[in-house]
C-alpha cells in the first residue's frame, strides 16, 4: 500500500507524487505521454506565421515541455523560427531562450512574445547557434538549461520539395529560410549537414544541466529517388560525440492523419506518402 501523504489527489487528472523528480504531472498523465506515437491536430496557423515554411504547433511543444520540466525551469531552442517553443514555455510558466538566424523570423517571434502576459523570462536572440556561447555571454545569460526542444532544418529539403515550393511561391510565401551561409538548411552535402548539425548540439550540450533532456523533431526524407535516413542518422551522430555524446532514450512518432494521399509513383514504382515525423529523445549524462 502506497503512503498517501506522498500523494496529492487531482481528481480526474489522477494523483501527483510530491517526490516526482522531473515534472508536475500525475502518474496517469505521465503514463499517457509515454506512448510511442501520437496524433496531434493543432489549431490553424495565423497569417504572419504562415510566412515561415516549417513551423511546429505550440500545443505539441507544450506537452513535451510539461513532461520534461517543472514550472520556472529553463528551456532552450537553437532553431527558434517563429518562436513556438518560447510561446509554449510562457504558457507553461517556464523560462525560455530561443536563437534565430533570420531577422524576419526573429521579428515574428519578438512581436508574438510582446503580446504575452507572463512573469517568466522569455528571451528571443538574433544570431547563429554555431555561436551560441558567445550570444549567451553577450546577453549576460549565465543560465544552465533543464531542457531543449527544437526542430532543425530538415537538411535542404525545402529547396527540393518542388510541389510544396510551387504552391508557396504562387501564394507569395517563403520557400526557403534564407540564403545565408550560416543557415543549416543551406548545407548541400548530406554528411556535411550531419556534421554541422552535431556542432550545434555540442553547443547545447555545453549549456545543459547534467541529466537534462533534449527533444529533436526531424524526419527521414525522400530525395533523388531514395530515402535519406536523416532522423536515424541524426540519432546515430549525436550518440558518438566523444565527451559530448548524448544518450539516446527513445523516439516518439508524430502521425499526421489529416493529410490527403497524393498519387506518387502509381503504376510505376514505390514512392510513399510520408505522413509522420520523429521526436527523438536524448539525455545528457548525470
Ligand atoms: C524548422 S525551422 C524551426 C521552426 C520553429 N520550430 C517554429 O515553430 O517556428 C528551422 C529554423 O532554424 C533557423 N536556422 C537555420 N540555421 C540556423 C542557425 N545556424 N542558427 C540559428 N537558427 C538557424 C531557420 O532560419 C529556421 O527558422
Amino acid at each position: 500500500m502506497k503512503n498517501d501523504s506522498n500523494y496529492i489527489d487531482f481528481g480526474e487528472r489522477g494523483r501527483f507524487n510530491i517526490k516526482n523528480k522531473l515534472n508536475e504531472l500525475t502518474g496517469k498523465e505521465w503514463i499517457k505521454f509515454t506512448k510511442s506515437w501520437f496524433i496531434h491536430k493543432p489549431p490553424r496557423r495565423k497569417e504572419t506565421e504562415i510566412l515561415h515554411p516549417a513551423k511546429y504547433p505550440e500545443s505539441l511543444v507544450k506537452e513535451f515541455i510539461e513532461f520534461f520540466t517543472k514550472k520556472n525551469e529553463w528551456v532552450i531552442d537553437p532553431f527558434m523560427g517563429t518562436g513556438s517553443t518560447l510561446i509554449a514555455s510562457a504558457e507553461s510558466q517556464r523560462n525560455c531562450v530561443g536563437i534565430e538566424l533570420q531577422k524576419k523570423y526573429h521579428k515574428i517571434s519578438s512581436d508574438r512574445i510582446n503580446k504575452l502576459e507572463t512573469d517568466n523570462k522569455i528571451i528571443p536572440l538574433l544570431g547563429s547557434s554555431f555561436e551560441l556561447n558567445k550570444l549567451l555571454i553577450k546577453k549576460n545569460i549565465q543560465q544552465d538549461f533543464d531542457y531543449c526542444i527544437t526542430s532543425p532544418p530538415y537538411w535542404n529539403q525545402l529547396e527540393r520539395n518542388s510541389i510544396r515550393q510551387k504552391n508557396r511561391k504562387e501564394n507569395g510565401l517563403d520557400t526557403i529560410y534564407s540564403k545565408s551561409k550560416n543557415d543549416l538548411g543551406n548545407v548541400k552535402d548530406y554528411n556535411e549537414f550531419l556534421d554541422q548539425q552535431s556542432l550545434i548540439f555540442d553547443n547545447i550540450y555545453d549549456v545543459m544541466k547534467p541529466g537534462g533532456y533534449l527533444t529533436i523533431i526531424t524526419n527521414n526524407i525522400y530525395a533523388d529517388g531514395r530515402l535519406f535516413p536523416l532522423a536515424f542518422d541524426t540519432a546515430a551522430s549525436l550518440i558518438k560525440r566523444g565527451n559530448k555524446s548524448w544518450i539516446l532514450k527513445d523516439e516518439k512518432i508524430w502521425l499526421h492523419d489529416d493529410k490527403p494521399l497524393i498519387a506518387l509513383g502509381v503504376n510505376n514504382a514505390w514512392v510513399g506518402n510520408r505522413h509522420h515525423q520523429y521526436c527523438l529523445i536524448f539525455r545528457k549524462d548525470r
